[in-house]
Protein backbone atom coordinates (compact mmCIF):
# COMPACT_ATOMS: atom_id res chain seq x y z
CA UNK A 1 0.00 0.00 0.00
CA UNK A 2 1.12 3.10 -0.82
CA UNK A 3 2.26 5.02 2.25
CA UNK A 4 3.90 8.94 3.12
CA UNK A 5 6.15 9.88 5.51
CA UNK A 6 5.76 13.69 7.85
CA UNK A 7 8.17 15.20 9.78
CA UNK A 8 7.71 17.20 12.88
CA UNK A 9 4.09 18.13 11.32
CA UNK A 10 2.99 21.71 13.38
CA UNK A 11 -0.23 22.96 14.03
CA UNK A 12 0.33 26.84 14.55
CA UNK A 13 -3.25 27.56 15.85
CA UNK A 14 -5.18 25.25 17.59
CA UNK A 15 -8.05 25.38 20.62
CA UNK A 16 -8.29 22.61 22.98
CA UNK A 17 -10.76 24.34 25.48
CA UNK A 18 -10.23 22.29 28.51
CA UNK A 19 -12.02 19.40 31.37
CA UNK A 20 -13.65 16.65 29.22
CA UNK A 21 -13.42 18.20 25.74
CA UNK A 22 -9.80 18.58 26.34
CA UNK A 23 -9.61 15.09 27.41
CA UNK A 24 -12.06 13.75 24.80
CA UNK A 25 -9.64 15.97 21.83
CA UNK A 26 -6.52 15.62 22.62
CA UNK A 27 -5.68 12.29 20.73
CA UNK A 28 -6.48 13.98 17.45
CA UNK A 29 -4.08 16.41 17.19
CA UNK A 30 -1.40 14.96 19.71
CA UNK A 31 -0.93 11.55 17.51
CA UNK A 32 -0.54 13.50 14.32
CA UNK A 33 1.15 16.76 14.77
CA UNK A 34 4.67 17.08 16.82
CA UNK A 35 3.98 19.87 18.39
CA UNK A 36 0.84 22.68 18.25
CA UNK A 37 0.41 26.10 19.31
CA UNK A 38 -2.66 26.14 21.63
CA UNK A 39 -4.75 28.87 22.29
CA UNK A 40 -5.44 30.71 25.28
CA UNK A 41 -9.53 31.65 25.22
CA UNK A 42 -10.78 29.57 27.82
CA UNK A 43 -13.61 30.78 29.43
CA UNK A 44 -10.82 31.66 32.08
CA UNK A 45 -8.81 32.84 29.77
CA UNK A 46 -4.87 32.27 30.12
CA UNK A 47 -3.36 35.61 31.24
CA UNK A 48 -1.03 34.94 33.29
CA UNK A 49 2.11 33.13 33.34
CA UNK A 50 0.92 30.89 36.06
CA UNK A 51 -2.06 29.62 34.22
CA UNK A 52 -0.02 29.06 31.13
CA UNK A 53 1.95 26.58 33.11
CA UNK A 54 -1.23 24.81 34.78
CA UNK A 55 -2.97 24.56 31.62
CA UNK A 56 0.94 22.95 29.67
CA UNK A 57 0.55 20.91 32.42
CA UNK A 58 -3.60 19.53 32.29
CA UNK A 59 -2.56 19.09 28.05
CA UNK A 60 0.54 17.05 29.13
CA UNK A 61 -1.48 14.67 31.63
CA UNK A 62 -4.50 14.55 28.82
CA UNK A 63 -1.88 13.14 26.77
CA UNK A 64 -0.31 10.86 29.07
CA UNK A 65 -3.72 9.40 29.88
CA UNK A 66 -3.60 8.16 26.09
CA UNK A 67 -0.19 6.85 26.09
CA UNK A 68 0.83 9.70 23.85
CA UNK A 69 4.49 11.24 25.11
CA UNK A 70 5.62 12.66 21.89
CA UNK A 71 3.37 15.86 21.59
CA UNK A 72 4.54 19.22 22.59
CA UNK A 73 1.82 21.73 23.43
CA UNK A 74 2.95 25.67 22.73
CA UNK A 75 1.71 27.92 25.10
CA UNK A 76 0.19 31.11 24.24
CA UNK A 77 -0.40 33.98 26.52
CA UNK A 78 -3.88 36.23 26.27
CA UNK A 79 -2.39 39.65 25.74
CA UNK A 80 -4.15 42.68 27.52
CA UNK A 81 -3.31 46.02 29.11
CA UNK A 82 -2.42 44.09 32.51
CA UNK A 83 0.96 41.93 31.54
CA UNK A 84 4.12 43.71 32.51
CA UNK A 85 7.11 43.75 32.13
CA UNK A 86 8.46 41.34 34.93
CA UNK A 87 5.52 39.24 33.94
CA UNK A 88 6.83 38.88 30.37
CA UNK A 89 10.23 38.65 31.57
CA UNK A 90 8.84 35.16 32.97
CA UNK A 91 6.91 34.41 30.56
CA UNK A 92 10.07 34.48 28.51
CA UNK A 93 11.98 32.14 30.67
CA UNK A 94 9.41 29.58 31.01
CA UNK A 95 9.60 29.09 27.12
CA UNK A 96 6.26 30.86 26.56
CA UNK A 97 7.65 33.66 23.60
CA UNK A 98 4.27 33.78 21.95
CA UNK A 99 1.19 36.63 22.86
CA UNK A 100 -2.09 36.14 21.56
CA UNK A 101 -4.10 39.47 20.92
CA UNK A 102 -7.89 39.44 20.44
CA UNK A 103 -10.05 42.83 19.12
CA UNK A 104 -12.16 42.84 22.21
CA UNK A 105 -15.04 40.97 20.98
CA UNK A 106 -14.12 39.98 17.48
CA UNK A 107 -14.68 36.13 18.75
CA UNK A 108 -15.54 33.38 20.41
CA UNK A 109 -13.63 33.87 24.19
CA UNK A 110 -12.70 37.39 22.92
CA UNK A 111 -14.48 39.42 25.88
CA UNK A 112 -10.99 40.39 27.88
CA UNK A 113 -9.53 41.48 24.58
CA UNK A 114 -7.98 44.56 23.68
CA UNK A 115 -10.42 47.57 22.77
CA UNK A 116 -7.97 49.93 21.25
CA UNK A 117 -5.37 48.00 19.42
CA UNK A 118 -3.33 50.84 18.99
CA UNK A 119 -3.21 52.25 22.88
CA UNK A 120 -0.34 53.23 24.41
CA UNK A 121 -0.27 50.41 27.18
CA UNK A 122 -0.72 48.17 24.29
CA UNK A 123 2.32 49.82 22.21
CA UNK A 124 4.39 49.58 25.12
CA UNK A 125 3.24 45.82 25.96
CA UNK A 126 4.26 45.35 22.38
CA UNK A 127 7.66 47.69 22.84
CA UNK A 128 8.65 45.03 25.62
CA UNK A 129 7.72 41.93 23.54
CA UNK A 130 9.86 42.71 20.34
CA UNK A 131 12.98 43.81 22.94
CA UNK A 132 12.51 40.19 24.36
CA UNK A 133 11.96 38.14 20.74
CA UNK A 134 9.16 37.67 21.46
CA UNK A 135 5.93 36.67 19.08
CA UNK A 136 2.57 38.22 18.34
CA UNK A 137 -0.22 36.55 17.18
CA UNK A 138 -3.23 38.44 15.91
CA UNK A 139 -7.07 37.86 15.46
CA UNK A 140 -7.12 40.47 12.85
CA UNK A 141 -10.45 41.77 12.05
CA UNK A 142 -12.37 44.76 13.07
CA UNK A 143 -16.15 45.31 14.41
CA UNK A 144 -17.27 46.13 10.75
CA UNK A 145 -19.34 44.35 8.11
CA UNK A 146 -18.94 40.90 8.80
CA UNK A 147 -17.20 40.19 4.74
CA UNK A 148 -14.68 43.38 5.01
CA UNK A 149 -13.57 42.53 8.60
CA UNK A 150 -10.21 41.65 8.09
CA UNK A 151 -9.72 44.14 5.21
CA UNK A 152 -10.53 46.93 7.81
CA UNK A 153 -8.27 45.78 10.41
CA UNK A 154 -5.19 45.77 7.61
CA UNK A 155 -4.46 49.90 8.70
CA UNK A 156 -3.53 47.91 12.37
CA UNK A 157 -1.08 45.91 10.84
CA UNK A 158 0.42 48.49 8.81
CA UNK A 159 0.96 50.42 12.19
CA UNK A 160 2.65 47.34 13.73
CA UNK A 161 4.87 46.12 11.36
CA UNK A 162 6.37 49.90 11.04
CA UNK A 163 6.66 50.61 14.95
CA UNK A 164 8.52 47.42 15.92
CA UNK A 165 10.18 46.29 13.08
CA UNK A 166 11.87 43.24 14.85
CA UNK A 167 8.31 41.98 15.96
CA UNK A 168 7.05 38.71 14.42
CA UNK A 169 3.72 39.39 13.35
CA UNK A 170 1.70 36.68 12.95
CA UNK A 171 -1.76 37.44 10.83
CA UNK A 172 -3.64 34.67 12.05
CA UNK A 173 -6.48 32.01 9.90
CA UNK A 174 -6.16 34.32 6.71
CA UNK A 175 -9.60 34.36 5.15
CA UNK A 176 -9.19 37.13 2.22
CA UNK A 177 -6.82 37.77 -0.90
CA UNK A 178 -6.12 40.94 -0.20
CA UNK A 179 -4.83 40.17 3.16
CA UNK A 180 -1.88 38.31 0.79
CA UNK A 181 -0.29 41.41 -0.28
CA UNK A 182 -0.35 42.93 3.14
CA UNK A 183 1.30 39.83 4.50
CA UNK A 184 4.24 40.20 1.19
CA UNK A 185 4.97 43.70 2.37
CA UNK A 186 6.23 43.69 5.65
CA UNK A 187 9.68 41.96 6.33
CA UNK A 188 7.69 41.01 10.16
CA UNK A 189 5.03 40.41 8.99
CA UNK A 190 4.08 36.57 8.18
CA UNK A 191 0.14 34.67 8.30
CA UNK A 192 -1.81 31.05 9.07
CA UNK A 193 -3.80 29.49 6.82
CA UNK A 194 -6.39 27.03 8.12
CA UNK A 195 -7.94 23.95 5.70
CA UNK A 196 -11.24 25.38 5.85
CA UNK A 197 -10.55 28.96 4.55
CA UNK A 198 -8.46 27.15 1.64
CA UNK A 199 -10.82 24.32 1.15
CA UNK A 200 -14.04 26.38 1.83
CA UNK A 201 -16.16 29.24 0.85
CA UNK A 202 -19.47 31.41 2.29
CA UNK A 203 -21.58 28.86 0.15
CA UNK A 204 -20.60 25.73 2.34
CA UNK A 205 -22.32 28.14 5.35
CA UNK A 206 -25.45 29.91 3.70
CA UNK A 207 -25.29 28.91 0.23
CA UNK A 208 -27.96 25.78 0.29
CA UNK A 209 -29.74 24.99 4.17
CA UNK A 210 -28.01 27.09 6.65
CA UNK A 211 -25.25 24.74 7.85
CA UNK A 212 -23.82 26.44 11.66
CA UNK A 213 -21.48 23.79 11.26
CA UNK A 214 -19.00 25.96 8.93
CA UNK A 215 -19.87 29.03 10.91
CA UNK A 216 -16.26 30.73 12.06
CA UNK A 217 -14.54 33.42 12.68
CA UNK A 218 -13.23 35.06 10.58
CA UNK A 219 -16.29 33.76 8.38
CA UNK A 220 -15.35 31.69 4.89
CA UNK A 221 -15.37 34.24 1.81
CA UNK A 222 -15.57 34.28 -1.73
CA UNK A 223 -14.42 30.93 -4.02
CA UNK A 224 -11.97 34.21 -5.16
CA UNK A 225 -10.86 34.42 -1.83
CA UNK A 226 -10.27 30.89 -0.93
CA UNK A 227 -8.84 29.68 -4.07
CA UNK A 228 -5.81 32.69 -3.48
CA UNK A 229 -5.58 30.68 -0.45
CA UNK A 230 -5.00 27.73 -1.23
CA UNK A 231 -2.82 28.59 -3.80
CA UNK A 232 -0.84 30.33 -1.28
CA UNK A 233 -0.41 27.43 0.92
CA UNK A 234 0.24 25.03 -2.39
CA UNK A 235 3.51 27.05 -3.43
CA UNK A 236 5.41 26.44 0.25
CA UNK A 237 5.34 30.65 0.30
CA UNK A 238 7.50 30.61 3.23
CA UNK A 239 6.06 33.84 5.01
CA UNK A 240 2.74 30.81 5.68
CA UNK A 241 2.71 28.41 7.51
CA UNK A 242 0.01 26.13 8.84
CA UNK A 243 -2.48 26.35 11.66
CA UNK A 244 -5.50 24.61 11.92
CA UNK A 245 -8.03 26.73 13.92
CA UNK A 246 -9.55 23.72 14.88
CA UNK A 247 -12.09 25.09 17.26
CA UNK A 248 -14.67 22.33 18.88
CA UNK A 249 -17.76 23.12 20.06
CA UNK A 250 -20.78 20.94 21.10
CA UNK A 251 -23.75 20.10 18.60
CA UNK A 252 -26.00 21.83 20.95
CA UNK A 253 -23.90 25.25 21.24
CA UNK A 254 -23.50 25.27 17.38
CA UNK A 255 -27.08 24.34 16.17
CA UNK A 256 -29.00 26.14 19.36
CA UNK A 257 -26.71 29.25 20.02
CA UNK A 258 -24.67 29.93 16.81
CA UNK A 259 -21.17 29.22 18.18
CA UNK A 260 -17.91 30.26 15.69
CA UNK A 261 -15.60 27.58 15.24
CA UNK A 262 -14.83 24.43 12.83
CA UNK A 263 -14.13 21.29 14.33
CA UNK A 264 -10.92 19.84 11.91
CA UNK A 265 -8.84 18.40 14.20
CA UNK A 266 -9.41 14.60 13.46
CA UNK A 267 -9.04 14.82 9.59
CA UNK A 268 -6.32 17.68 9.06
CA UNK A 269 -3.11 15.15 8.26
CA UNK A 270 -5.48 13.08 5.13
CA UNK A 271 -6.96 16.27 4.28
CA UNK A 272 -3.79 18.00 3.87
CA UNK A 273 -2.01 15.43 2.08
CA UNK A 274 -4.95 15.01 -0.23
CA UNK A 275 -5.49 18.80 -0.90
CA UNK A 276 -1.42 18.57 -2.13
CA UNK A 277 -1.82 15.69 -3.56
CA UNK A 278 -4.83 16.25 -5.88
CA UNK A 279 -3.24 19.48 -6.67
CA UNK A 280 0.30 17.70 -7.42
CA UNK A 281 2.28 19.75 -5.10
CA UNK A 282 2.70 17.23 -2.44
CA UNK A 283 6.56 18.06 -2.56
CA UNK A 284 5.39 21.45 -0.65
CA UNK A 285 3.66 19.80 1.96
CA UNK A 286 6.66 19.39 4.36
CA UNK A 287 7.48 23.19 3.37
CA UNK A 288 3.60 23.55 4.47
CA UNK A 289 3.18 22.14 7.48
CA UNK A 290 7.04 21.52 9.16
CA UNK A 291 9.37 24.18 7.42
CA UNK A 292 8.11 27.42 7.18
CA UNK A 293 6.84 27.31 10.91
CA UNK A 294 10.05 26.13 12.39
CA UNK A 295 11.62 28.91 10.43
CA UNK A 296 8.59 31.65 11.66
CA UNK A 297 8.61 30.83 15.14
CA UNK A 298 12.23 29.43 15.49
CA UNK A 299 11.20 26.03 16.47
CA UNK A 300 13.51 23.30 15.87
CA UNK A 301 12.13 20.12 14.32
CA UNK A 302 11.16 17.32 16.75
CA UNK A 303 12.12 13.43 15.46
CA UNK A 304 8.92 12.84 15.58
CA UNK A 305 7.38 11.78 12.26
CA UNK A 306 4.22 10.74 10.91
CA UNK A 307 2.94 7.88 8.62
CA UNK A 308 -0.14 8.07 5.79
CA UNK A 309 -1.38 5.43 4.05
CA UNK A 310 -3.72 5.50 0.90
CA UNK A 311 -6.48 3.83 2.58
CA UNK A 312 -9.77 5.91 2.95
CA UNK A 313 -10.44 7.20 5.65
CA UNK A 314 -14.73 7.64 6.96
CA UNK A 315 -14.88 10.87 8.86
CA UNK A 316 -17.50 9.94 11.52
CA UNK A 317 -20.59 11.94 11.92
CA UNK A 318 -19.26 12.92 15.28
CA UNK A 319 -16.69 13.04 17.84
CA UNK A 320 -16.89 13.22 21.76
CA UNK A 321 -20.52 15.65 20.98
CA UNK A 322 -18.53 17.27 18.32
CA UNK A 323 -19.49 17.17 14.66
CA UNK A 324 -15.90 17.47 12.85
CA UNK A 325 -15.47 18.92 9.39
CA UNK A 326 -16.68 16.90 6.55
CA UNK A 327 -18.68 15.09 8.71
CA UNK A 328 -19.61 11.54 6.97
CA UNK A 329 -17.26 12.18 4.03
CA UNK A 330 -14.30 9.69 3.10
CA UNK A 331 -10.85 11.15 2.59
CA UNK A 332 -8.22 8.82 0.52
CA UNK A 333 -5.64 9.02 2.71
CA UNK A 334 -5.75 7.60 6.93
CA UNK A 335 -2.88 8.19 9.37
CA UNK A 336 -1.33 4.54 9.56
O1 LIG B 1 -14.31 30.37 14.61
C1 LIG B 1 -13.58 30.62 15.55
N1 LIG B 1 -13.64 29.90 16.70
N2 LIG B 1 -12.71 31.61 15.46
C2 LIG B 1 -11.98 32.02 16.50
O2 LIG B 1 -11.24 32.97 16.36
C3 LIG B 1 -12.14 31.38 17.83
C4 LIG B 1 -12.66 30.02 17.69
C5 LIG B 1 -13.13 29.41 19.00
O3 LIG B 1 -12.43 29.56 20.01
O4 LIG B 1 -14.17 28.76 18.99
ZN1 LIG C 1 -8.64 30.43 16.71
Amino acid sequence: METLTLKSPFDMHLHLRDGEMLENIIKYTAQNFASALVMPNLELPIVSVDLAVAYKQRILEACKKQGIEDFMPLMSLYLTPSLTEVELRKAKELGIFILKLYPKGATTGSQSGVKEVLDSKILEILGIAESLGMVLSIHGESNGFVMEREVEFHPVFEVLGKSFPKLRIIFEHLSDYRSVALVEKYENLFATLTLHHMLLSLDSVAGGMLNPHYFCKPILKTKKDQEALLQVALSGHSKFSFGSDSAPHLRNAKEQKGAAGIFSAPILLPLLVQTFESNRALEKLETFISYNASKIYQLPLSKKNVRLCKKPMIIPQECYGVVPMLAGETLEWSVA
